[in-house]
Formats: C-alpha cells, sequence, structure tokens
C-alpha cells in the first residue's frame, strides 16, 4: 500500500504551499482536493446549475473531465479548458464551500481523490483527509493559523497575482468559510484524533516543511 501524508486545516494555512514543497521533496504525488471542489464550484456557474439542484451538481461533479497538469506552473484544466487562475478566486472558494457541506457532492468526489493514491506516495491537502477521504493514512498533520495571519497571507497572495483584493472582507470571509466548514454536519474540518497538530502562526514556510518532512523520515 502507497504510504499517504495528509495535511488538513482550515483555508489559508499555507497547506498548499507546505503539500507541494513536501510531495517535491519526495517524489510523491499530490491532490489538492480544494481544487476539485473548487473546479465543481466553477462548472455548476458555467452550466448554470443551481446551487440547491443537488442531483444537478452530483451529475456535473461525475461527468466533469479534471486534470492536473505539473509543469514548470501548475495547471488545471476543466474539460479542456485551463481554469487556474479562476480557480483561485474567493468567489470561486465561497461556492465551494457551500457545495462541499452537502453530502451526496461529497460522496460524488470521493474517487476522484482516491484516484490519486498511486506509487509511490501521496501527499494529500485538504479539510478531511486524515478523517475521511484517507483514514488510514500513515502520516497525518493539522496545519493552522491565526485567522489574522491566514487573512494577511491571502490577501499577499491575491494581490502577488495581480487579483485586486481587500483586507478586511478577505477576514470576514475566512472566518465566515472557517465558521461554515467546522460546523457542517458531514466531514467538517476538525484534526484526526491521530493528527499531529502544527500551528503556523509564527513559523516560515520552510520551518514547517522541515517540521513535517522531520514526521515522515
Ligand atoms: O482548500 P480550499 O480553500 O481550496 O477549499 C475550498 C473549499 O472546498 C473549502 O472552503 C471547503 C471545501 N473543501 C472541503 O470541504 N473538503 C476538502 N477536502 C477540501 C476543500
Amino acid at each position: 500500500m502507497e504510504t499517504v501524508l495528509t495535511i488538513d486545516g482550515p483555508s489559508g494555512a499555507g497547506k498548499g504551499t507546505v503539500s507541494r514543497l513536501i510531495a517535491g521533496e519526495l517524489g510523491w504525488n499530490y491532490l489538492d482536493s480544494g481544487a476539485i471542489y473548487r473546479a465543481l464550484a466553477l462548472e455548476i456557474t458555467e452550466k448554470d446549475i443551481e446551487h440547491g439542484s443537488i442531483e444537478g451538481i452530483v451529475e456535473a461533479a461525475l461527468a466533469m473531465d479534471l486534470r492536473f497538469e505539473c509543469g514548470e506552473e501548475r495547471a488545471v484544466l476543466l474539460n479542456g479548458n485551463d481554469i487556474t487562475d479562476l480557480l483561485a478566486l474567493e468567489s470561486t472558494g465561497n461556492t465551494a464551500s457551500k457545495i462541499a457541506a452537502i453530502p451526496e457532492i461529497r460522496a460524488a468526489l470521493l474517487q476522484k481523490q482516491h484516484d490519486f493514491l498511486q506509487a509511490p506516495g501521496l501527499v494529500a491537502d485538504g479539510r478531511d483527509m486524515g478523517t475521511v477521504v484517507f483514514p488510514d493514512a500513515k502520516f497525518k498533520v493539522f496545519l493552522t493559523a491565526s485567522a489574522e495571519e491566514r487573512a494577511q497571507r491571502r490577501y499577499k497572495q491575491l494581490k502577488l497575482k495581480g487579483i485586486d483584493a481587500n483586507l478586511a472582507a478577505i477576514t470576514a470571509d475566512i472566518q465566515e468559510r472557517d465558521q461554515r466548514d467546522s460546523e457542517r454536519q458531514i466531514s467538517p474540518l476538525v484534526p484526526a484524533v491521530d493528527a499531529v497538530y502544527i500551528d503556523s502562526s509564527a513559523m516560515s514556510i520552510q520551518d514547517v516543511v522541515k517540521e513535517v518532512l522531520s514526521l515522515v523520515r
């Protein structure tokens, strides 16, 4: 069985950057499960499927052709179209968080996530990787940071990408999303009982990577 390292935590905790660096370092595959929820959010917006139409969303989830290309720059293709930039929008994350609270939709996306489990190993980044999607993972991390710190990081990230951003709006957004992701009935954002808890508020990315790598090695 391939080795799995799960990295769960709230949005903006640095999971994506840390997971990518660790996957690169170990030569393992990388699953960005949030991108799958985000891609589905874009798909239903594009196809004008109502947020309340669970059946329609499940159908779209099963039918979407989603590809992750790992070249020099990571690209995500949805039905052949490059959606990399659209994935990063706050509005996409918000819709993703809303549809992610629906059990049927989570179930429909499970197989797509399990498909990433290939030799030699997998770094799985999300909210329920260690609790639901890969409960038997050998290594589990719960990575978090204060809401203020996460908002600052998200703000800088968006600015760097040339996307217009407002810190107060991002902070409010992050708090709203945290609450929705943590309080939902199904697969809420909670640390797995066997996860190592890391608060990265006062840590650099390199420090976090070092700490996680020391667990695995
Ligand atoms: O990690 P992210 O910000 O890209 O995720 C976007 C939303 O998708 C997040 O607010 C909740 C949902 N999500 C989830 O419910 N479960 C996951 N494993 C990953 C993301």
